[in-house]
């Protein structure tokens, strides 16, 4: 590696908050939805970027994306990054964009030093990494990965029934690569930490070794709408009535699973939604997150008893389906070191660090070689507007991933 080579902090900066202006919304974030027109402009300008950093742009089945810099020899195995431009609806700039960017600036960093690589790099972009608009989350780094097959990746529906498969074909993503065909040496992501561990103990890196596991679950109670005057108490199948409790229940079991677990219901209708109708059916989604699968095995048990017990004692029938299982996983050791030495190199406080949230590295991770770098964001706040992180930060953890991707994607010549 060329002596001080190091990455130009302003450019990623000014590139995240041309990309953040794509779906600004009123409170400083971005809310660019999977698949909208929204996410489509923003695909547009990371390829537009791309082509003008001298890459070759490849796009999927699933409409993942694929910017090529070609190595010495283009028969090896590509040395991949990337990460997502999809948003929460009221999501930050940074929660996937950064692991973007960091990979585009990464791409034009090289082309500055004139370095040609042994082996290609390539900067992803995933589609539907969130799973806000169309669950599960990480649908395409898994089709990619072999966990889901293509049919089930189009099939995804959003809750007005539309589905992967047709807004992939409306924005003009749904490329003609197979999925998964790509031979990769390694991969890795740079993210935001979407926690506030790094911030506290005031480390600049974090060395990503694991990931929490999740398994998401929808449940439907139906009961019966009635009148709110003359129902009487004692003959309601109220239906929220029931969920609140599988609410209550769903924190409680967060805590019972202390230290490590998380447990959310992020998404509730209760329809018909009307104040004087008694609520006759509610949909609610729970996501569960463990860095162990016994554990994650007990908190389904716990969930399952207690809402079939809600159910009878409301009087609703219920619909209870797991969704989604993703296993905890464990990152490979050598992109792990790769990760840790970069840091070490360029002189970064860091630390190891376990992933709360779910990434597309964690299915890649099955298919290739992967570890991912953190870097801290302000009071560990994510999926929220306010979501902030310093150039600073954000340029460290950039060095420590064009660190890593020469690691592993090897020098040929330096002029
Ligand atoms: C992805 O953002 C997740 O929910 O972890
Ligand atoms: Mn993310
Ligand atoms: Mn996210």
């Amino acid at each position: 590696m060329k002596k001080n080579m190091h990455v130009t902090g302003d450019r990623l900066w000014e590139s995240l908050m041309e990309m953040a202006k794509i779906g600004a919304t009123a409170k400083g974030g971005s809310c660019r939805l999977a698949l909208t027109d929204e996410d489509k402009e923003g695909r547009d300008l990371f390829v537009s970027w791309c082509r003008d950093a001298g890459c070759d742009i490849k796009i999927d089945k699933m409409g993942n994306i694929f910017a090529v810099r070609a190595g010495e020899d283009n028969s090896l195995p590509s040395v991949m990054t990337g990460s997502h431009l999809d948003t929460q609806p009221t999501g930050g700039k940074y929660d996937g964009v950064f692991g973007v960017l960091a990979g585009l600036e990464v791409l034009r960093t090289l082309k500055d030093y004139d370095v040609k690589t042994k082996h290609p790099v390539e900067v992803a972009v995933w589609t539907n990494e969130e799973g806000s608009r169309f669950a599960p989350a990480m649908v395409s780094s898994g089709v990619f990965a072999g966990v889901f097959d293509l049919e089930y990746g189009h099939s995804r529906a959003d809750l007005n029934g539309v589905t992967m498969g047709q807004e992939l074909k409306r924005i003009g993503y749904d490329g003609n690569e197979e999925v998964g065909g790509r031979d990769l040496k390694a991969f890795f992501e740079a993210h935001i930490e979407q926690g506030p561990i790094l911030e506290f103990e005031e480390k600049t890196i974090g060395v990503v070794t694991d990931a929490n596991g999740q398994r998401w679950y929808e449940i439907t109670l139906t009961g019966q709408e009635a009148h709110a005057g003359p129902t009487p108490m004692a003959r309601r199948k109220d239906a929220l009535v029931g969920a609140s409790r599988i609410v209550q229940e769903v924190n409680r079991i967060g805590f019972d699973n202390e230290p490590n677990a998380c447990a959310t219901v992020g998404l509730l209708e209760c329809r018909p939604n009307s104040r004087n109708t008694i609520p006759g059916e509610v949909f609610l989604t729970v996501d569960f997150r463990h860095p162990s699968d016994e554990s994650l095995s007990r908190m389904d048990g716990q969930l399952r008893e207690f809402a079939e017990k809600v159910a009878k004692e409301q009087g609703l029938e219920m619909k209870f389906e797991q969704i989604w299982y993703s296993h905890p996983v464990k990152f490979n050791d050598n992109c792990v070191a790769a990760v840790r030495k970069g840091a070490e190199v360029a002189g970064y406080p860091h630390m190891d660090i376990v992933s709360g949230a779910g990434h597309d590295a964690c299915y890649i991770n099955r298919v290739a070689p992967t570890g991912m770098i953190f870097v801290p964001c302000e009071n560990g706040i994510s999926h929220n507007e306010e979501e902030a992180a310093t150039p600073e930060d954000l340029a460290a953890g950039c060095n420590v991933l064009l660190h890593a991707i020469l690691d592993q994607a090897g020098v040929v010549e330096e002029s």
